[in-house]
């Protein structure tokens, strides 16, 4: 069967030509079509392959009679409707690791040229000026870092920041004090990282708690003369209290990649402050990252459309192809179930429990547990069945390890209605909580659609 991959942004001739090795696939690339276009040119394709130039929205989805995945060439997903995607069974997957370092080495650029105000005294020296005094700076050696988010990114600026020898402080809700220690980095509260701290760097995603993270009370706690950089996202440092904040001399400088509204209104306020450094977004622009995320997309969807290998997926696990083979029957027959019951019950169900036993059990969730980014998957069916849950708390694999469950040691655990897993202790028993509608269609990309019928949205599916 022929897939037909539809690309909406450039991705680069290296991920081009890794497509195009797979017969199976059909290649269109239309590149700068508006939102009203992208909604008719979506029907009839499987595919869609995006960077953040493109934003897929529900009425975009709804349109979206075939597409069973959404490949984007990077990390933020923020331009793609995840949750209207999952309903529909549709694999969103990104790219992950392939602009880490890119970033990270981002983050420390912008944290040295705000040390050393170079942008602005080069721009003096093009504008005629050589003002030597103006521009005095400060060093970074034996100064403390707070890094907020010790996740992939973070945990590489910490490593770079070590080597140029600062004291590495962080604050992250989801990482163990061992693992930091590790890496050589005091985990602190955010309290102390604030009070202690003579730069931050922001490395958290945007979301409900870190939005705003970095406002007006926030900054009232740091030290005098602190400088702030964020390579992270837009929206989590609140821009009018950190302008004013530098106003005041609370804040010495900051150093932005992203902003709340990019690119920034004419009159920003942050722009009309000579101790901000601001860039376009460029935090993943190297031309290794560029190639790295354009030929990982293309090799993912590629994968999952010829080989049902799932990869990097933020709504569904990801699977190698060893442990598909042995999930395969299991996931066809799980959906068959599930369809039947669909079609049974009066109602939506609000919550399904999956009970496993003997080997399939075991292997899945030794598969899962060991994939850190299966935060993504726990955290899509919190939301899908207690909205607001998302991030409310920290999945299996980032707890603390004296807080784990059955997972990390083998003891009897249950995390009750909203924690998606439960495991016996002693039997290989796995009990799995699934969303209504989530999960296993989108686990193999043959599933049929669902189609919408009967009261409050309940999808039921024909029997095949
Ligand atoms: N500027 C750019 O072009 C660019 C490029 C790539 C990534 N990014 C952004 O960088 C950020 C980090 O990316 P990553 O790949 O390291 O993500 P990641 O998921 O690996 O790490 C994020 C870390 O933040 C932590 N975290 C979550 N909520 C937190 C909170 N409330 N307080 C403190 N820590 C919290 C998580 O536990 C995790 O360890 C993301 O926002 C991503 O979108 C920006």
């Amino acid at each position: 069967m022929a897939y037909r991959v539809l690309l909406t942004d450039a991705l680069g001739p290296e991920g081009l030509a890794r497509l195009r090795e797979q017969p199976e696939l059909e290649i269109e690339a239309r590149p700068g079509l508006s939102p009203a276009e992208l909604r008719d040119a979506v029907r009839g394709f499987h595919a869609l392959i995006i960077r953040s130039g493109t934003k897929i929205t529900a009425d975009v989805l709804a349109r979206a009679d075939a597409l069973r995945v959404i490949g984007r060439a990077g990390i933020g997903v923020d331009n793609v409707d995840v949750d209207a995607a999952t309903k529909k069974g549709i694999v969103v997957m990104n790219t992950p690791g392939g602009s880490n370092v890119t970033t990270a080495e981002h983050a420390i650029t912008l944290l040295l040229a705000l040390a050393r105000n170079v942008p602005q005294a080069a721009a003096g020296v093009r504008a005629g000026r050589w003002e030597r005094e103006k521009w005095l700076g400060t060093e970074v050696c034996n100064k403390v870092l707070g890094i907020i988010g010790l996740g992939n990114i973070g945990t590489i600026v910490a490593e770079r920041a070590l080597g140029l020898r600062m004291k590495v402080i962080a604050y992250d809700p989801f990482v163990t004090h061992e693992v930091a220690a590790r890496l050589g980095v005091e985990l602190v509260s955010l309290d102390e990282l604030y009070a202690r701290a003579d730069f931050i760097t922001i490395h958290t995603p945007l979301t409900p708690e870190t939005r705003g993270l970095i406002g007006r009370d926030t900054i009232a706690r740091m030290r005098r003369g602190v400088r702030i950089v964020n390579c992270a996202r837009g929206g989590i440092v609140d821009e009018a209290a950190l302008a004013a904040a530098i106003k005041s001399g609370q804040v010495a400088g900051a150093a932005l990649d992203v902003l709340e509204k990019e690119p920034p209104p004419a009159g920003h306020p942050l722009l009309q402050l000579e101790q901000v450094i601001c860039t376009p977004h460029l935090g993943a622009s190297t031309g290794e990252a560029q190639v790295n995320v354009a030929v990982a997309i293309a090799q993912q969807v590629a994968d999952f459309l010829c080989r049902g290998i799932i990869q990097n997926a933020v709504n569904v696990p990801s699977l190698s192809p060893e442990v598909l083979r042995v999930l395969r029957p299991y996931l066809l027959l799980a959906e068959k179930l599930g369809a039947l019951q669909a079609q049974l019950l009066p109602e939506p169900p609000v919550e399904v429990t999956v009970q496993a036993s003997g080997e399939v059990a075991e292997r899945e969730l030794r598969s899962l547990a060991g994939d850190r980014r299966r935060v993504h998957v726990v955290d899509a069916r919190l939301e899908q069945l207690h909205p607001g849950d998302r991030g409310a708390r920290p999945p299996d694999d980032r707890l603390p390890e004296r807080a784990r469950g059955a997972g990390a040691h083998g003891h009897a655990h249950d995390r009750g209605r909203g924690g998606g897993v439960r495991r016996r202790h002693g039997a290989r028993h796995q009990d799995r909580r699934l969303p209504h509608g989530g999960g296993a269609r989108g686990l193999h990309p043959d599933a049929p659609q669902p189609r919408r019928a009967g009261r409050g949205g309940a999808r039921r599916h024909a029997p095949r």
